[in-house]
Formats: structure tokens, sequence, C-alpha cells
């Protein structure tokens, strides 16, 4: 039987498969979720063992997400790989933004609707049903090691790959997280950005105070906080921290100059809002820092008494280029803040999440083979891309086992809204993911 045909017959039973994983909402991230995460680790381990896999644990250390490490032994002579992904998942935005239930996965138009279709729970599948089509004996050796805290920045991953150094020992590693360029265009991602955030509070009164009593003299720890804020970016748009690496284009792709408004239309920006920053689209978003504002704690407006806010707080986060280090951008940004806190205002920035930039070049065999693979899946061929988001995991891995060809695939397009409202997987472009992958299991089967 070809691999294409052993793909085909497997499809619909991931697709059931995918499903069943998102009706569970494991937002690890929000403790009422706890046991749900549990509950999806479990799942996924039920998946791995029906795949066939010799064995199957559940892992974690104190205060981590379970995690699931399944084993397939390698052939003798043949090469070990390790297939990654993450069953965690966003928060959901509201539910009621959503046009059917963010834990109702639902079809429509060709598209697989919930949260964790695309993002992540689609990689959980793609290897899954790889694993299936050669009905649990793959060609090489494979360890799926299935992470359950990515969304929260994977805090105890080193610890975790400490722990099960051995076990999760590979030649070649494929992450399946990422998003290619169009639905019928595969990617290798060879650039991440890193991560860190904070939670930054401003105070400056013991407790509120009328506002037209002390307004004009007493200042308001709101106000002081927007001003604070406002420092992070120059009057382009381009982040204003110094000591940030700040690199340049190496690869083009998709959002590449000239494609504006496909990036626009994407990202859905309104009608006359311009763009931030300075540089090519891509170099901006691959290559430059970004800094958001996700989130403030202050009176709402509905409820707000006329009066000075004594405290405030935001949660500031800062992508991070390729090249720069966590740690060195934290405190860059700490002494950023504390040097532009204005009105002598208390100050207190508490670090939250961080995660170390990645990128690579994509030489050597198991490119090539990823090459191969791919571009007979999905009829065309592949592109070097960089991305903008973070997976921590990918940096840590190479770090840790840094002879290791690290391939960085996924399912996600475009379309995806990774994060937002009706976040989608697109059904054709799972199938070619999941024969791609079969694709490169027999690749690097032949050496
Ligand atoms: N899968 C994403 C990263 C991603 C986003 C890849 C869009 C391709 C397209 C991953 O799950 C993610 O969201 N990572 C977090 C990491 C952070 C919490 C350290 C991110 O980038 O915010
Ligand atoms: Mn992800
Ligand atoms: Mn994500």
């Amino acid at each position: 039987m070809s691999v294409k045909t052993a793909v085909d017959g497997v499809l619909a039973g991931a697709r059931a498969d995918l499903e069943r994983l998102v009706r569970i909402p494991s937002i690890w991230a929000d403790p009422a979720h706890s046991e749900d995460t549990h509950a999806s680790a479990r799942t996924v381990a039920e998946l791995a063992r029906g795949a066939g896999a010799a064995t199957v644990r559940i892992v974690e250390v104190a205060g981590g997400a379970p995690a699931v490490v399944a084993q397939w032994p390698a052939p003798e002579g043949q090469p070990t790989i390790l297939l990654y992904a993450h069953h965690d998942v966003q928060p959901t935005g509201g539910d009621e933004h959503w046009t059917t239930p963010p834990f109702e996965p639902t079809e429509r138009d060709g598209r697989l609707y919930g949260r964790g279709a695309a993002d992540d729970k689609a990689g959980v599948l793609t290897h899954i049903a790889a694993l299936r089509a050669y009905a649990g004996r793959p060609p090489i050796g494979v360890t799926l090691f299935i992470e359950g805290e990515e969304e929260s920045g994977s805090p105890t991953l080193p610890a975790l790959l400490r722990a099960h150094h051995d076990l999760l020992a590979a030649d070649v590693v494929v992450i399946a997280d990422a998003a290619n360029p169009a639905v019928d265009v595969p990617a290798l991602t060879t650039s991440l950005r890193g991560l860190v955030d904070c939670v930054v509070e401003v105070a400056m009164l013991e407790h509120p105070v009328h506002s037209g009593m002390a307004g004009g003299a007493a200042g308001d720890a709101l106000t002081a906080l927007c001003r604070l804020l406002a420092s992070l970016h120059d009057e382009h748009g381009d982040v204003a921290v110094p000591g940030l690496v700040r690199g340049e284009r190496t690869a083009a792709g998709v959002g590449d100059d000239g494609a504006e408004a496909e990036f626009r239309a994407n990202n859905g920006l309104l009608d006359g809002v311009e763009l931030i920053g300075c540089g090519s689209i891509p170099e901006r978003i691959w290559c430059h820092p970004a800094a958001a504002i996700l989130g403030i704690d202050a009176p709402r407006v509905a409820d707000a008494p006329n009066v000075l806010v004594p405290r405030a707080r935001a949660l500031v986060s800062l992508r991070i280029a390729p090249g720069d280090d966590p740690a060195a951008a934290q405190h860059a940004l700490t002494e950023h803040l504390q040097a532009h806190v204005p009105w002598g205002a208390q100050l207190t920035v508490v670090p939250r999440t961080g995660g170390g930039p990645f990128s690579l070049e994509a030489i050597g065999d198991p490119y090539d083979a990823a090459r191969r693979a791919f571009a007979e899946a999905y009829g065309n061929d592949v592109r070097e891309i960089g991305m903008g988001g973070s997976i921590p995991f990918v940096a840590e891995f190479a770090r840790t086992f840094p002879g290791a060809a690290v391939l960085v695939t996924g399912v996600g397009d475009p379309a995806s809204h990774w994060h937002g409202i009706d976040e989608s997987l697109h059904l054709g472009m799972f199938a070619r993911g999941v024969l791609a992958e079969a694709l490169l299991l027999a690749e690097l089967a032949r050496g």
C-alpha cells in the first residue's frame, strides 16, 4: 500500500479524534481548567496507545502541566525522531464572540472551527495520524512528546527535559506548531521570536481621592501608567527600549514586501489604520522586537467613581528577536521602565513568562528529506519562513540536544486565527500535513 493510500485511510478517524480533543477545554493557564488539562493529557496518552506505542507515560514536574511521552522503538540501525506538539490551549477570549461555541468543533467551508483546532491539537493529531498510517510500526524510531503548558511559556519544560533527558534524545525533532504561507504551500520555519512579559504596576496614592479636590496637584496612577507605557514605542511605532537585538531579514516569505494588502486582510486591520514600525513586513514581525500591552487592571468605566486612581497595572508583552536573550531583554525592559516612570510614581515590575528566540540554517540531510516529503505532499516547493510567534520548546530542545536537526512545521495557514475568535483548521491542509509527515518518516528511513 502506498503511503498516500495509507494516510487517506486514517484521515477520517484522525479528524474524529481531533474533535474529541477539541471538546476538552485544556486551558492550563486557568487554574479552573487544571482537571481538563489532565483529562486532555489522558486522552492524548490513549491515542498514543491506540497508535501502537510500546510505552506511554504521563510525566510532570512539581507545579507543571502533564505532558505525554510515548515511544515506538527504532528498528535496527534506524534513527529516532521526536515528534512535538502541545495539548494545552489559549483562553477563548469570550465564548459569546464565537460564531459557534469554542469547544464544540464545527465544520464550515472545509475548515474545522474550535479552540485548539489549529493551535495545537491539529499538531497532536498530525503525529498520531502519521503513526497510524504505519499501523503503529513506523520505519524509524519515534518519540512522541506532547506538552501541556506551552501557552503558559513552558515554565517547567527545562526541568522536564532534565528529568527525562534520555527518553527525549533524538536525531531529528519535528515541531508541529507553526503555520504556512498558504493552504497548499508548505513551510519550514527557520526563525522564531522569543518572548518576555511582565506585570507593571504603578502606585501614586495611598487611597482614592476626590479628583476635583486634589486633581491638578496630585496625579493619578492610571495616567502615570499610560505615560509609562507610551514610552515603549518611538514615533514610528518601533520599540524604543534600548539594548534589544534588532535583526535584518534573512528569509523571504509570507507577508513579504508588496504583500501589505494581504497582511492587512489576514489580520483584520481597519481601513486607514497604519502599520507600525519600519522595515519590510517580514523584518518587522520576524526580526525586530515588538511590544504590546495585553491587559490593564483599572476601574471599569461604568463603575468608576470620580476619584484619582491610586494604583494601576498592566501586562506588557515583549517579543524579542532571534539572537537576543530573554534574561538580557527582561533586564533592558525593566531598566527602561524605571527610567521612564513619571512623577516619581512607585513602580514594580514582576516578570511572568519568558522563552528564547531561535534561528537555524536548514542545511543537511534531514532538511532535504523534509523538502522532498513536503513538496510531494503539497505539490509545491517548501518555503523557508520566519515567524513572529514563539515556541519555548524549540530553543530549549536545541540547547539540550545540540546535534539534532530541528524541523518547525505545522498545519496552520494565514486564516487560522491562532489565539483569536473563531480559530480554525483548514482540513485540506491537515490532510497534506499528515501525508507530509508520513512521507518524511519514510524519507528518513531511507537514510
Ligand atoms: N503555535 C504558537 C506559535 C505560533 C503562532 C506559530 C502563530 C505559528 C503561527 C504557540 O502556541 C504560541 O502561541 N506560543 C506562545 C508562546 C509564549 C507563551 C511563550 C506565543 O507565541 O505567544
Ligand atoms: Mn502552538
Ligand atoms: Mn499558541
